[in-house]
């Protein structure tokens, strides 16, 4: 629908740009003999094209035309600023917008920014893990302005003009590239933010996947979403959890949501495990995600407000879980792993990829404790990962640079395969990570 009003705007300048060319011209046409006439102050040799003198009168009137509007102009501009100079002009948020004016900004708004989406692609929307991503996200970076179904209307919110719509039923007029559009580069002037990490639309597509799903979700379906159930929730029985005396606050209040508080993440790849990591590993991450040195509109306004002692204890949780028992793991096909598995242990020489092994084990190898372990990591966070680091879009501690160049040595298929191969292994625990 909107696509095709964008068409008809289109057409109608492009016709009405074409007509007054049109009309140029055949004015043009005329003239040059006209002018010759008069400036060489010679008799019009032509007769018929005597007719053409005349325009004169009518080009005074034109200009008259021209310097009354712009009169009119420099008067209202004078007059603008003196209203803004007095200060009489109430900017007041708690009177709302006149009708007219809500109007105009909304259609203004929706008429950019159809414009400005054209040319953007939506890739598949449907998976799990990006539904989940954005809906946990939701939860933290959208809920405050514009409510969900377990609230529609945030109290502080509603005194914002204008105030931030309650979105299900505002979802559906929109295309999925406009959403994302909307959802990447924010609305001026209305307290709509940008996201906070542009380098990456990874994670803007997870969002708009989200509000894709959003106008079909009551309550209850929301919190499960958002929360999820089982033993990774919020809400997971700290006793089943071994080597756990200090829960810290934020990791029941905040970050459970989406690692659990078991540091398992969701059972989709859309969160990545932290149980079995070092906690020299998580510390760095937390800070480089803090700093703005690794990009993520998800963890950097989390990490953000962490204090020091905060990452220092969360590191330190999250690193200390136990190794949890192995869930097996769905292995792929045996040539996948075989592939995977040739790639972690050797590399490939004839694309001087290095071993993965030397850095990452598994192995007896004498490994820095910065580097992160991947066995029993989600497939889908390690490709992605592999991605952002090919694009030069994944930073992280002062190691990270070590990885681009491998990185963008691999395809697509060798990113899979050996994503799917450490995906399968035993996690790691104390003795071989
Ligand atoms: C600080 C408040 C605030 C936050 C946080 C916020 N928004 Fe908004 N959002 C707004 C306001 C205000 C508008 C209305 C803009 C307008 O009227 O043009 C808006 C408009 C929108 C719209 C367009 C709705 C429509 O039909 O006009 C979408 C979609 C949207 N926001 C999604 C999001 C998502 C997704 C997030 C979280 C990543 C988010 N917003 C975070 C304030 C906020
Ligand atoms: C809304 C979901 C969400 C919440 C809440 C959240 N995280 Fe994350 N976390 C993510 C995502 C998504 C990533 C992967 C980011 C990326 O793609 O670079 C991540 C990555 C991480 C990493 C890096 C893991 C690695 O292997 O490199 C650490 C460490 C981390 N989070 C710790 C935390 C801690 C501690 C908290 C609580 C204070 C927390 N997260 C809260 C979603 C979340
Ligand atoms: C020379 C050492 C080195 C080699 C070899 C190496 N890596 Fe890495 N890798 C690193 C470091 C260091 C990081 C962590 C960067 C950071 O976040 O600070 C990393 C991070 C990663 C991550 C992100 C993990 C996470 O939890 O976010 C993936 C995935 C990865 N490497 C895959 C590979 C693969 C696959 C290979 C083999 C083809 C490989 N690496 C070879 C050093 C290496």
């Amino acid at each position: 629908m909107r696509r095709l009003l964008n068409a008809a705007i289109a057409l109608f300048w492009l016709i009405a740009g074409g007509l007054s060319l049109v009309t140029r011209k055949r004015a043009a046409g005329g003239r040059p003999a006209g002018n010759q006439a008069t400036r060489g102050g010679r008799p019009a040799e032509a007769g018929h094209y005597e007719r053409h003198e005349e325009p004169r009168p009518g080009k005074w009137g034109l200009r008259r035309i021209a310097l009354v509007v712009a009169a009119v102009l420099a008067v209202q501009a004078v007059g603008g600023f003196l209203v803004v100079v007095t200060g009489v002009a109430p900017i007041k948020a708690s009177s709302g917008h006149w009708p007219i004016t809500a109007w105009f900004l909304n259609f203004s708004m929706s008429r950019s920014v159809s414009t400005h989406s054209i040319g953007i692609k939506a890739p598949p929307l449907d998976e799990p893990h990006l539904v989940v991503k954005g809906a946990a996200h939701y939860a933290t970076g959208c809920f405050p302005c514009h409510g969900s179904p377990q609230l529609r209307h945030p109290r502080i919110a509603r005194g914002m003009t204008p105030h931030p719509p309650y979105l299900p039923p505002a979802i559906p007029q929109w295309e999925p590239e406009e959403l994302f559009y909307i959802v990447k580069h924010g609305v001026k002037f209305t307290g709509m933010p940008a996201w906070p990490a542009l380098e990456r639309d990874d994670e803007v597509w997870a969002m708009t996947a989200f509000l894709q799903k959003l106008p079909e979700l009551d309550a209850e379906e929301y919190r499960r979403l958002v929360d999820g159930d089982g033993a990774s929730a919020a809400g997971a029985p700290l006793e089943r959890l071994t080597g756990t005396e200090n829960v810290p606050r934020q990791v029941v209040e905040t970050c459970a949501r989406c690692h659990g508080v078991d540091g398992l993440g969701r059972g989709i790849g859309a969160f990545p495990r932290l149980r079995g990591q070092q906690s020299t590993y998580l510390e760095l991450a937390l800070r480089a995600f803090a700093s703005g040195q690794r990009n993520s509109g998800i963890m950097e306004p989390i990490a953000a407000e962490l204090n020091d002692d905060e990452i220092r204890a969360l590191a330190r949780y999250y690193g200390g879980l136990e190794r949890a028992e192995h869930e097996p793991v769905e292995a792929d096909d045996r040539e996948t792993m075989a592939r995977g598995e040739e790639i972690a242990q050797h590399g490939v020489p004839a694309q001087r990829v290095p071993a993965c092994v030397a850095c990452h084990g598994p192995g007896d190898i004498e490994r820095n404790a910065a580097y992160p372990t991947l066995a029993g990591q989600y497939a889908e966070y390690l490709v992605l990962q592999l991605e952002l680091f090919k694009a030069e879009h994944r930073g992280g501690s002062a190691y990270a640079h070590l990885m681009h160049p491998v990185a963008s040595r691999l395809t697509p298929e060798q990113m899979r395969d050996v994503a799917a191969y450490y995906r399968a292994l035993p996690p790691a625990n104390d003795s071989e990570r």
